[in-house]
This record gives structure tokens, C-alpha cells and sequence, in this order.
């Protein structure tokens, strides 16, 4: 039996009790637990590089910084592969992979039994959220991929600290992670491990216990993200009343030093990461985005009747294709040292580069799978980095990272906002007449899908408050929490919606886009201080051409009504639409929002002749 070597200051009896039973289980070598210190992480970088997993970058270029290549078989989120396990099917609704937790426990009990083999297993303790904040909770990622280690170090609160706040008795949700290659003595190890065949992501909601096979991937293997802070806390916010959402939360600091906080949900890959550290045009001389966070909000209702959010990750997971100095500022900035970069390209420098860094392509680069590329390769489309290649970064190294960023308490949220792809139909921005209106816009939000996830991209897809592949429990069920969260606080945020992506005929952007936004930002910060005005459509409070800040931007009253022009026809097809979506749902769809969209589709009757 392999040695538990818990540090004495591990005080948990049932922590204890949980790994001696997974290292039973998963039969490792050795077990190591993580006390998050920097000699730690830059050991396991450096064993890492003997391994060929990681390269070292030119310290000299991007300082203490690494690249990793995956399997290619490993290099997204893998939705026909996640399961919520919950006691009843129901209970997981109709949007989840569902099996029933005992077969899947015999499952998975076949594939973890000895899956570590020949491997270290790493306990990795972590905070989601600021140690100790009233919002944050505790987990603990059993794992043997080092990559997890030191990714996890980045993303969250990683280390021994963490066992101060969980004490004798505290609760933590319980997180086993393998790559599901197990190692014969003597056999040497891939590059990148895991199981190019069989992969698991499973989350059993009512025991709050994660479980991942076979994957190195961050979404399905740095198991505080998505599988903690979405699918597993949102079902302990329906049951403890506050908000586990795919939100990026920014701070809007006017010229008069008036500071709003905004929380806004886009699905993978919409430039969440762009918006949430957004430089406003020149033109807008005194305004100033801070960051919060950029993918996960925890949003808890405060005393004073608002509601306060956490960014309960320390860290930025990003798309790095299209990231560039003019498209995002402030995360090239964040990404100057101490980066994990994850399939993007490397340069004869010891740099790295991906699509979209810079107008020209180096003359060669060595691409994510490790061979030679030149820009005639790109030429004939093949992508020097995969599309969902990414970075890990430290958020505490973003110029624009919000003084409160780490305030245990959170901050006000004064409006959410719900944006997805989409080329037609949906306007530029448009306010909800209130509340529950703001719940059927954003339960019925579609967008285009993107290279975040497998599967076809393009295709217009419900992603309901971007949560659909992140929602723990029934979505009807979600909706109501939802309808419900708005009734516990008496100063309920504003929802808005907004569409970046609307296109032309000729398939061209109609809206800048970018540091533009920040146009979109200011109408919605002045409408929530009520001093701005809008004209009603169907679809709610919309801003009038001149409702809007032009100054520094060529931008015509034309361009305008395109761009936020209310399609009646689209829309009767959109609304159809809806009806099909929340049909899915049978009775465990809230009423009201069947009645919303009903009303809906009446306003958008054509006239009588
Ligand atoms: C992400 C995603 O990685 O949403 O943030 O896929
Ligand atoms: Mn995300």
C-alpha cells in the first residue's frame, strides 16, 4: 500500500480518508500533496521539460514561461463525454448526458482501478474564490498530471494555505482527475498523456463529487473551472439561493471616478476575455474598464439588497488565436511572464505565436503538433496554432485587474449583460422591460458555435445565459432559479442583451467591435443611473441613434438602423423558434417564460391589412 505522506498540518480526517481510498482505488506510485509554493511549481515545469511535455521558453523574450503540445485528440471540452449524474434523469433535464450514478460508479470504478499507475498522484488543495471570502468555497483535485498541478496553481487559490481555511472539519468538494494512461514498469511516458480513446467527465450532483478520465485538456481536467465552479456550484447556488454563472464581471470608472460593475455571459470563444478587459477609445478620455475576472462569476445576495460577485478563479484560461496587441491590450500585457501556453505555435526564437498575434506570420515556426510550418502552410490552411489553443496566466499580472479584484466581500453587480454570435436577427443592445423578461431573453439566447468545444462550428445553437454546457441540474429548473434570484434582492441588476456579430449581406461586421464596445458600455452604465434615454421595441428599451457616444467614431445613422433594426419576420422565426427550444423542457418549464414568449410572438404578429 502506497504511503499517504499527509503533511502534518493536514488536520481533514475525511480529506485524509478520501485519498487513502482513491490512491487504493487508482494505485500510484507515490503520493504527493501540493503546498502551491514557487519551488514547487517551477520543479514540476522543470521535470516536466526533462519529460517533453513542456518547453521552456527564452526567458529572455517571455520569462519563466512554458509550452505544452496535446495529444490532438485532446484539445477541447468534450460535451458528449460530460455527464451530470444526478439520482434521477429528470433532475439532469433534457440540455445534460445523463447515466445513472451506481452504473456509472461501476464504470467508472473499472477504469480508475489502477489508472495511476506508474505515476505520482497529486493532491492539489484549492480555494474558488479569495481564501476565506464568504462566497468562496473549498475543493480538493486528487490528479496525476503535473500539467494539472501547475495550471491549478495559476487558476485558483492553490496550496497549503488552503488547509488553514478547511481546519478539522471543513467542507470541500472532492475532485479525482486522471489522464487514464497508465504506465508498465519501465515503459516511457508520451508527451502529452491521456486516453486518445476513452474520456469521462462526470459530476454527481447531490454528493458534489467530480470525476475525470482520460482527458489532460484544462476544461476537462482543471477540474475547478468548469466542473467545480459552473456545473457543481450551480446546483449548491439553487440550493443555498445565489448564482454560479459563465460571467465575466468588469468595473466602468467614469471620469467623475463613479465605478459600475457589470457581469456579463457570452458563450466560449465570443471575446469574453476581450470585453472583460476592454481599452476604451481614445475619444473617451476619463473612462476606465477594470477587470474582475473573465469567465466565472459567483454572485451571492449582499445585505443592502444587491447582489455581490467573485471571480472565483486567480487566473485567465484564454483563446489565444486572435489575440493581439491591438485586440487585446491588456492580456498581451498579462502575458509578458510566468505562462502556461497550450498548443500555439513556437517560434525559431523560443517565443511563441499564433493566428491573429501579428499581421505577418513569422517565416517558421515549428506548429502545435510539432512540425515545421511556414506561412505558406497557412496559406494553404493549416493553422500554425489550434484554434482552441489557450494561455494560463496569472490575473494578478493584468494591467487592468480591479483594485477589489480579491475583495473577500465581492463587488455590487448594477446590470447583467447576455451576448452571443449571431450574423442576423439579433440587435446591437437592447434593455429588458424587467427582470423576468431579462430571464426569457437570456434563456432563449442563441449563438454561433465556435472551436471552444467539438463539433460543428457555425450553427446557431440555444446557449441559454452561456450556460448550457455548464448548467449542473434540469435548465427548466435553472430558469426558475433565475425567475426567483430576482425576487430575493430588492436592487435586482438590469438585464441587457447584446450581439457584436451582426453581418451585412456581404457577410461584413456591421459594429466595430473591440474598444467599441465601450459605446454599448456607457449607454447601459447611464441607462442604470437613469440618465440616458431609449425607444421601447418588442424586444425592450433600445438606444436611439443619438442616445449613443459617437465622438472619435465615423459611424452613420444608416449603419445604425442595420444595425440595430428589429426584423419582424426573423424575429416570428426566432420566437417560433423558442417555442421548439422550451418545448424540450415539458414541465419543467416555468410558466411564465411560456406566457413571455407567447406575448412575444403576438407582437410580432404582422399588422392587420
Ligand atoms: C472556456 C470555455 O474555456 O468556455 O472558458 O470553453
Ligand atoms: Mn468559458
Amino acid at each position: 500500500m502506497v504511503q499517504l505522506n499527509a503533511p502534518a498540518y493536514v488536520k481533514n480526517e475525511r480529506l485524509k480518508q478520501w485519498v487513502a481510498q482513491i490512491a487504493e482505488l487508482t494505485q500510484p506510485d507515490s503520493i504527493y500533496w501540493a503546498d502551491g509554493s514557487q519551488e514547487e511549481y517551477d520543479q514540476l515545469c522543470a521535470q516536466m521539460v526533462e519529460a517533453g511535455t513542456l518547453i521552456k521558453l527564452n526567458d529572455a523574450k517571455r520569462k519563466n514561461s512554458y509550452l505544452a503540445w496535446s495529444d490532438p485528440s485532446d484539445v477541447a471540452r468534450v460535451e458528449d463525454r460530460t455527464y451530470i449524474c444526478s439520482a434521477q434523469k429528470e433532475d439532469a433535464g433534457p440540455t445534460n448526458n445523463w447515466e445513472d450514478p451506481a452504473k456509472m460508479r461501476e464504470t467508472l470504478n473499472g477504469l480508475f482501478k489502477g489508472c495511476m499507475k506508474g505515476r505520482t498522484m497529486y493532491v492539489i488543495p484549492f480555494s474558488m474564490g479569495p481564501l476565506g471570502s464568504p462566497i468562496a468555497h473549498i475543493g480538493v483535485e486528487i490528479s496525476d498530471s503535473p500539467y494539472v498541478v501547475v495550471n491549478m496553481r495559476t487558476m485558483t487559490r492553490m496550496g497549503k494555505a488552503v488547509f488553514d481555511v478547511l481546519g478539522a472539519d471543513g467542507e470541500f468538494v472532492p475532485c479525482v482527475h486522471t489522464v487514464g494512461a497508465p504506465l508498465e514498469p519501465g515503459q516511457k511516458d508520451s508527451r502529452w498523456p491521456c486516453n486518445p480513446d476513452v474520456k469521462y467527465i462526470v459530476h454527481y450532483p447531490e454528493t458534489r463529487e467530480i470525476w475525470s478520465y482520460g482527458s489532460g485538456y484544462g476544461g476537462n481536467a482543471l477540474l475547478g473551472k468548469k466542473c467545480f465552479a459552473l456545473r457543481i456550484a450551480s446546483t449548491m447556488a439553487r440550493d443555498e439561493g445565489w448564482m454560479a454563472e459563465h460571467m465575466l464581471i468588469l468595473g466602468v470608472e467614469s471620469p467623475k471616478g463613479e465605478k459600475t460593475y457589470v457581469a456579463a455571459a457570452f458563450p466560449s470563444a465570443c471575446g469574453k476575455t476581450n470585453f472583460a478587459m476592454l481599452i476604451p477609445p481614445k475619444s473617451f478620455n476619463g473612462w476606465k474598464i477594470t477587470t474582475i475576472g473573465d469567465d466565472i462569476a459567483w454572485i451571492k445576495p449582499g445585505k443592502d439588497g444587491k447582489f455581490y460577485a467573485i471571480n472565483p478563479e486567480a487566473g485567465f484560461f484564454g483563446v489565444a488565436p486572435g489575440t493581439s496587441e491591438k485586440t487585446n491590450y491588456n492580456a498581451l500585457a498579462t502575458l509578458k511572464e510566468n505562462v502556461i501556453f497550450t498548443n500555439v505555435a513556437l517560434t525559431d526564437e523560443g517565443d511563441v505565436w499564433w493566428e491573429g498575434l501579428t499581421k505577418e506570420a513569422p517565416a517558421h515556426l515549428i506548429d502545435w503538433q510539432g512540425k515545421d510550418w511556414t506561412p505558406e502552410d497557412g496559406k494553404a490552411g493549416r493553422k500554425a496554432a489550434h484554434a482552441n489553443s489557450r494561455f494560463t496566466a496569472p490575473a494578478s499580472q493584468c494591467p487592468s485587474i480591479d483594485a477589489a479584484w480579491e475583495d473577500p466581500a465581492g463587488v455590487p453587480i448594477s446590470a447583467f449583460i447576455f451576448g452571443g454570435r449571431r450574423a442576423t436577427t439579433v440587435p446591437l443592445v437592447y434593455e429588458a422591460f424587467n427582470w423576468d423578461f431579462g430571464v426569457y431573453l437570456a434563456s432563449t439566447l442563441g449563438s454561433e458555435t465556435t472551436a471552444a468545444a467539438f463539433g460543428a462550428q457555425g450553427v446557431v445553437r440555444r446557449d441559454p445565459f452561456a450556460m448550457l454546457p455548464f448548467c449542473g441540474y434540469n435548465m427548466g429548473d435553472y430558469f426558475a432559479h433565475w425567475l426567483q434570484m430576482g425576487r430575493t434582492v430588492e436592487h435586482a441588476p438590469r438585464i441587457y442583451c447584446v450581439n457584436w456579430f451582426r453581418q451585412n449581406d456581404k457577410g461584413e461586421f456591421l459594429w466595430p467591435g473591440f474598444g467599441d464596445n465601450m459605446r454599448v458600455l456607457e449607454w447601459i452604465v447611464d441607462r442604470v443611473h437613469g440618465r440616458v434615454g431609449a425607444k421601447e421595441t418588442q424586444l425592450g428599451w433600445m438606444p436611439k441613434f443619438e442616445d449613443i457616444d459617437w465622438n472619435g467614431l465615423e459611424f452613420s445613422k444608416d449603419d445604425f438602423d442595420a444595425l440595430t433594426k428589429v426584423d419582424a419576420e426573423a424575429w416570428r422565426t426566432e420566437v417560433a423558434s423558442h417555442k421548439e427550444w422550451f418545448e424540450k423542457f415539458g414541465d419543467r418549464l416555468p410558466k411564465q417564460l411560456a406566457l413571455k414568449r407567447e406575448l412575444l410572438e403576438l407582437a410580432f404578429q404582422p399588422k392587420a391589412a
